[in-house]
């Protein structure tokens, strides 16, 4: 069924507090900005999303291997790794409305306005396409490379303040786009003003300067850190990765759009040490692989695309973005960027310690440099939802919501049914339960109609549904229903486990790399 895009995102929001899949954090007492809590269905999907990007990365990659390092790590990390410096976001406030916005955001939508223009004028042009004669063809490429000439130059004139540190410059740009502040229409913007996002803390009893230590704005860096310790110890041999998953923290100045910008989230995060001169090479072949395994949730190719980014980090001298069509539009949901050496060289400078690897077959040492692949787990986690949440109209006026997760992530694998709360019906589920659970995450449900329970596992995400019926005692066989198709199959009770192992593992996703 077909609903506006802020429904259906409004919907997914409150179909995952329904069905305990994220709870907004401190809810209790009114909540806490841009925090949130996942569910007794929220923590299993999340925790099979982290497992397969696992997988997929260390245990399907001989020379890639996952720590553990601690969020707390010594401040003088992040002056070396440019945190303290340059971990800034533009800010700038409306003075009628009072509201704090990222300047680059305000004009990023705006070139995003424009750049829906030229879409409807190719749409437009696409309908009329049977009768479309040589004036009209015309108007429609002069208006087309009107947009695109005001886009071009609004991003040169960004990329080129932005390079230059030129906050005058960036809020000029503001102006002259006469950009309006959404909630109270006006223009009357402050200065552009820069904010750092690393939120800090003190260790031990006295909260004196020194004491200052920051929660980490990134994962990256506790894998820098240990990168000789993981070599040495691992004697791994360049080109080699070393994983890691956690939670990192940011300031967010505009944190909306449920847990697509958050203030506490997680990681996925590879970095990729390569023989310095090969990191382009390397740079394109994770852009390419971590598309793949994007595509490998069958979510559907056309809702990812890349984006290069028009600024790079201090750190990098190539970067781009996996973006994926959320409920709100295309946004980044993953990074790869080419990190050259500048952690680990930092690192050396500022500890004073030798960060190198000595390359048997170049026979000299040198500092590596680094691709890296960042994730966000909690936009990870929407993309699925946002892809897998549908409301159907059934066959006789009837509607169902349904979670079409891949099978293997999602959090309950099946559930099974006594049709009815008598006849050992109820005795011979809970023998199948007993049997299935040691593989995988099963569940009995004996309330309501089974017509009901489907309603409601469907909502879960449950891929698969077991009914056990009067049938069930008399030849030992069951149904089971699958989520998307709602189709049933008769089956033997004694093959059940290997037909749910088929049908949830992890190879069917691990294939696809
Ligand atoms: N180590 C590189 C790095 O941190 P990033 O592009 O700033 O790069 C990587 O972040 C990924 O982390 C993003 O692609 C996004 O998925 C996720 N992420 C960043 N900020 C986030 C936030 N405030 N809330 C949720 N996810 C976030």
């Amino acid at each position: 069924m077909s609903q506006k895009p802020e429904d259906f995102f409004k919907n997914i929001i409150s179909h995952c507090k329904e069905y305990g899949y994220i709870f907004p954090s401190s809810e209790i007492y009114d909540g806490l900005s841009a925090v949130y809590d996942y569910g007794q269905y929220g923590a299993e999907l999340k925790k099979n999303l982290r497992e397969y990007w696992w997988k997929s990365m260390v245990q399907m990659h001989g020379n890639i291997v996952g720590i553990d390092s601690a969020i707390f790590m010594h401040p003088t990390i992040w002056k070396a790794s440019g945190h303290v410096d340059a971990f800034n976001d533009p800010l700038i406030d409306n003075k009628d409305s009072k509201k704090r916005y990222r300047a680059d955001v305000l004009i990023e939508e705006h070139v995003a306005k424009i750049e829906d223009k030229i879409n409807k004028e190719v749409e437009k042009a696409a309908k009329r396409f049977e009768n479309f004669d040589e004036t009209m063809f015309r108007s429609t490429n002069a208006r087309v490379k009107e947009y695109q000439d005001k886009i071009d130059a609004i991003n040169l004139r960004f990329k080129t303040a932005l390079n230059d540190n030129n906050l005058d410059e960036v809020k000029q740009i503001i102006v002259d786009c006469e950009i309006v502040d959404p909630i109270s229409g006006s223009r009357n913007w402050t200065d552009v003003r820069q904010f750092n996002l690393m939120f800090s803390t003190s260790m031990g009893a006295l909260s004196e300067e020194g004491n200052t230590i920051y929660l980490r704005p990134e994962t990256a860096q506790g894998i820098f850190v240990n990168y000789l310790n993981v070599q040495k110890t691992g004697r791994m041999k360049i080109p080699f990765g070393i994983a890691q998953t956690g939670k990192a923290f940011r300031n967010e100045i505009v944190a909306r759009q449920f847990i697509f910008r958050m203030r506490e989230f997680e990681q996925m995060e590879m970095q990729y040490f390569v023989k310095p001169g090969t990191e382009m090479q390397w740079y394109e072949y994770w852009k390419t692989a971590r598309l793949k395994w994007h595509n490998s949730l069958g979510l559907g190719t056309d809702n990812y695309r890349y984006h290069d980014h028009i600024k790079l980090a201090h750190y990098a001298n190539a970067a781009c973005d996996i973006e994926f069509k959320f409920p709100f539009g295309f946004k980044e949901l993953e990074g790869i960027h080419s990190r050259t050496d500048f952690d680990l060289k930092q690192h050396e400078q500022f500890s004073g310690k030798k960060l190198q690897y000595f390359d048997p077959e170049e026979n000299k040492s040198y500092v590596p440099y680094v691709v890296e692949t960042s994730v966000g787990l909690d936009r990870l986690f929407l993309s699925v939802l946002s892809a897998g949440f549908k409301e159907e109209a059934l066959e006789g006026g009837d509607t169902r919501t349904v979670l079409s997760l891949p099978p293997a992530l999602a959090p309950i694998k099946c559930a099974v049914f006594p049709l009815v709360k008598k006849d050992g019906l109820p005795e011979l589920a809970e023998k199948i339960v007993a049997e299935l659970k040691f593989d995988h995450n099963v569940i009995m449900d004996e309330k309501d109609t089974v017509g009901k329970r489907y309603r409601r596992q469907d909502a879960i995400g449950t891929p698969y549904c077991i009914t056990v019926d009067h049938q069930s005692l008399e030849d030992q066989t069951v149904t089971i229903r699958d989520r998307d198709t709602m189709k049933q199959d008769r089956v033997k009770i004694s093959d059940l486990a290997k037909i749910l192992d088929e049908k949830v593992s992890w190879k069917s996703l691990l294939k696809q790399l």
